[in-house]
């Protein structure tokens, strides 16, 4: 959470805070040790190269989802660490580069692996199992939805001899807060897969766990326990949100204020292109000032032309003045990364915060803006 004393001069402001940071690999120092796993960190949650340098010497590698994710990863991590591919989009034109760099590669369908050709033999060969069992009501969210473009239906694999493949791969939740659908996929797996999953040498249980709030992770660490002994395999988490979402606040300041319709407008110098899953999924994401039983309402919204730049409607303690800063909270994962400049409106600047000394980390300006149209 962001300490308000210590706000940038000028925003808007994506602030790091080193110290959470520090919690979530603290935490997943625990697991590991406790349980032997590997831990990866989901580069697409945000694949800032500050970041990653901080986080190296806590992973065991990362997990990628594309030749340049794949390249970002391995200019950061030294070469004793994995770089874990997983995507329904490898290239015929990148696959030997990508052969070269990546150390495992879970194939998305059969089709996929049959079409792989790659030039290293260094390269550990899996599968991205689609275990057929949902747990997200939202289809946008689910990997095992009816039709799925992800993974390998759990039957095809029970049906088929798959002698060069040495993991598995599972991705199949969404922010979950518990490990029930976990214990649960692995069930089922184990039961389809008994003959398979001897044959292995690796599995990956992917990202979607937002550990630091599971309140037992004794469940977790007794199932990766078993898996290593039952089967003699390595055991792999990939997650990205529980690293960096609750690090992250966006600090904005709101540059207008007026009356529509009966209701206050704040005009942010931000707007939901910085924050995208906002408007894609409806989100509202929560605000440091705002207080639930405050009797000062306000919609605050974006800078730009679209007029569904809304981030929300928030009750405040006082009415809201031009100047007042604006922080949303626990914006880490899948925000930077899906940025845009809509409008021609800027990105933030970023910052890190440590022991109350911040640090601004990149600063984007006209001429980045300029190179990026330019012919
Ligand atoms: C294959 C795979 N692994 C890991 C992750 C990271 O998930 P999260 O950031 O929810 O932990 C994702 C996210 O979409 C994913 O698709």
């Amino acid at each position: 959470m962001p300490d308000k004393s210590i706000y940038p001069a000028t925003s808007p402001a994506f602030i790091i805070d080193k110290q959470a940071i520090q919690k979530a690999t603290d935490n997943l120092a625990y697991i590991r040790e406790k349980s032997g796993c590997r831990i990866l960190y989901s580069i697409k949650a945000l694949p800032f190269v500050p970041l990653l340098k901080w986080l190296q010497p806590h992973v065991d590698g990362c997990s990628v989802s594309s030749l340049f994710e794949a390249k970002l990863a391995r200019s950061v991590l030294n070469l004793s660490q994995s770089i874990h591919l997983t995507t329904p989009g490898i290239r015929q034109d990148e696959q030997a580069e990508l052969s070269t760099i990546c150390t495992h590669i879970s194939f998305n369908s059969l089709s996929q692996k049959n079409n792989f050709h790659e030039v290293s033999t260094h390269l550990s060969k899996g599968l991205r199992i689609n275990p057929k069992l949902s747990f997200s009501s939202d289809n946008r969210f689910d990997p095992c939805r009816l039709h799925s473009k992800l993974g390998l239906n759990i039957e095809e694999i029970q049906r088929n001899d798959f002698n060069e493949i040495e993991g598995l791969h599972l991705h199949t939740v969404f922010s979950q807060q518990d490990l029930s659908a976990l214990i649960k996929t692995l069930d089922k797996i184990e039961s389809y897969l008994s003959d398979f999953l001897p044959s292995l040498k690796w599995v990956n249980l992917g990202g979607g766990y937002l550990l630091q709030d599971i309140a037992d992770l004794e469940p977790l660490i007794t199932v990766i326990l078993r898996l290593r002994k039952q089967y003699q395999i390595d055991v792999y988490l990939e997650p990205g949100k529980d690293i960096v979402n609750k690090a992250v606040s966006l600090v904005t300041t709101v540059i207008d204020c007026f009356d529509s319709d009966g209701k206050t407008i704040a005009v942010l110098d931000s707007s939901i292109n910085h924050n995208p899953e906002v408007f894609e999924f409806q989100r509202t994401p929560t605000v440091l000032e705002a207080d639930e039983k405050g009797n000062f309402s306000v919609i605050l919204v974006g800078s730009t032309c679209l007029a569904g730049d809304i981030f929300g409607e928030y009750l405040f303690n006082q009415a809201i003045q031009i100047g007042d800063k604006i922080s949303f909270i626990n914006v880490g994962a899948y925000t930077m990364v899906k940025a845009n400049r809509f409008n021609g409106y800027n990105f933030p600047d970023i910052y890190s915060v440590e022991q109350g000394e911040l640090k601004c980390l990149k600063h984007y300006d006209y001429d980045n803006y300029r190179q990026q149209w330019d012919d």
